[in-house]
């Protein structure tokens, strides 16, 4: 096997021609991509070899094959970045090997369960920034995108909770800039952006100005009012181990980083949870009038309170349910660092190796009546009879995400008390198109009409 320890994976460009995504977009340019993969990984018995000149892919869509990846042989497999490194700096869910594994470290104290009390009512604040926005749109009656709504709700979250700071920056204007470059469909020499349906030209220079943008954030954030000079953060973490002379790795190019990971992979996931699930909500409004039951049988008008959330549990499943059918990040790729055996299939060392999460998450075989949106399929008694690695919305092993519970928490909350005040009602064609690239987003956009419920 190779030697795991080393920090980085080869840095790809976006567009350049060894990148994976390069390589699939001739598969996700599709009108319906997902079903394409479907009825190949049928074909072929759930793994789907594709011989390039220059590299092997190998896409699965097995559970037991994510096991093998993710869990069983995972120290045979590195991440892989294309070029995404831009975006993510040198932050831990880059890295591989024991720097990783010192990386995470000091952090994984802020995702214990124990800390989302404190964070608690900052999710709330944030929560309460939206509803204030939601009523002035209720009265104007303009049409909104719900991506954009809930990618700046989820990054006043991660802002508040976790750093202890109010949101200095626009998400909308910088998260659409960067947006931009990451677009799979952009991997061109020429990088096009996708503006509402027009196509524009991004030139280098400006592909260069969104990413300066992006850079200069978290010293905007660190800058920021303080709210409360809390002393247990996300943030009051990483300075620690920045101010630790035993830890000379992590430096402030490391707390950049780490916090640019969080602005983004702790949020652009999150949001297209709560968009997701809002859309499936308006096509299914017996669930949202059960979500607005769950909330006053639970918290009557006032709330919730933090012990009352565990008990929301419909709307939990609600948002367990969206990650099934919607996956935010559907597929995981890994490079094979030496030569493995998966179930029966050969792969070499080098293959770039592809995890179709949402094929599991749409099989027959694992569940019943799959394109149904069927809440109730979380619930305890049947949720025991899943297929394990069936279901992989935060992916397994150790390299699973470090967010996935908090994110369950900012949903649930953020559901509830949206749909206490409003409706949000799905005004773009049905079924929504998919863009598959890095993420699982809406081609187009999701458009909403809010309508004030009181
Ligand atoms: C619905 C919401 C979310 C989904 C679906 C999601 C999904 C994932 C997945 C699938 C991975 C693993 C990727 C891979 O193995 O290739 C991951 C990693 C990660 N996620 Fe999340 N995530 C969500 C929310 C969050 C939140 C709220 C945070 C933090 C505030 C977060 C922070 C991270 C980090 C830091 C990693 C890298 C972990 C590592 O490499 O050690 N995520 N996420």
């Amino acid at each position: 096997m190779a030697d795991m320890t080393v920090a980085y994976s080869p840095s790809h460009g976006l567009g350049e021609e060894q990148s994976i995504w390069f390589k699939l977009t001739p598969l996700l340019n599709q009108e319906n991509p997902m079903q394409v993969l479907m009825a190949l990984s049928d074909k072929y018995g759930g793994v789907i070899p594709i011989n390039l000149k220059s590299q092997r892919i190998v896409l699965l869509s097995e559970p037991a094959h994510a096991e093998r990846v993710l869990v069983t042989n995972a120290d045979n497999y590195t991440k892989y970045f294309d070029g995404l490194r831009p975006i993510f700096g040198k932050s831990m869910i880059t890295i591989d090997g024991a720097l990783w594994q010192k990386i995470r470290t000091p952090q994984q104290a802020a995702f214990h369960p124990n800390m989302f009390e404190e964070y608690f009512p900052y999710l709330m604040s944030a929560i309460d920034s939206k509803m204030a926005r939601w009523a002035e749109i209720a009265e104007t009656g303009e049409t909104v995108e719900m991506v954009e709504e809930t990618w700046t709700l989820a990054a006043e979250m991660v802002c508040k909770a976790l750093f202890d700071r109010e949101m200095p920056f626009n998400p909308h204007f910088v998260f659409s800039q960067v947006k931009t470059y990451t677009d799979v469909m952009n991997h061109k020499s020429i990088r096009l952006k996708n503006q509402r349906g027009e196509l524009i030209e991004m030139t280098g220079e400006e592909t260069a100005k969104a990413m300066e943008v992006w850079h200069s954030i978290p010293d905007s954030v660190i800058g920021a009012n303080v709210i409360d000079h809390r002393e247990k953060t996300l943030l009051k973490m990483l300075q620690a181990a920045e101010a630790d002379p035993d830890f000379p790795e992590f430096d402030h190019r490391q707390v950049i980083d780490e916090m640019k990971q969080y602005l983004w992979a702790g949020t652009e996931s999150t949001a297209l949870t709560l968009a997701w699930s809002l859309y499936l909500l308006s096509q299914h409004p017996e669930a949202m009038e059960r979500i607005r039951a769950e909330a006053h049988a639970v918290c009557g008008d006032a709330g919730p309170e933090w012990n009352q959330v565990q008990q929301l549990s419909y709307t939990r499943m609600v948002i367990q349910e969206t990650m099934r059918l919607f996956p935010p990040v559907w597929a995981l790729i890994r490079i094979a660092a030496g030569d493995d055996d998966i179930q029966g299939h050969k792969v070499k060392a080098g293959d770039k190796v592809v995890i179709l999460t949402y094929i599991a998450h749409h099989s027959p075989k694992y569940w019943d009546d799959p394109e149904k949106f069927d809440p109730e399929r979380f619930a305890p008694e049947r949720a025991k009879k899943r297929v394990k690695y069936s279901y992989l919305l935060f992916s397994a092993g150790k390299r699973a995400c470090i967010g996935g519970a908090l994110s369950q928490i900012e949903n649930t909350l953020a559901l509830v008390q949206l749909l206490r005040r409003f409706t949000p009602e799905y005004v773009g064609p049905v079924p929504a198109k998919i863009h598959a690239t890095v993420t699982f987003c809406p081609k187009g956009g999701l458009p909403f009409r809010i309508r004030a419920l009181r």
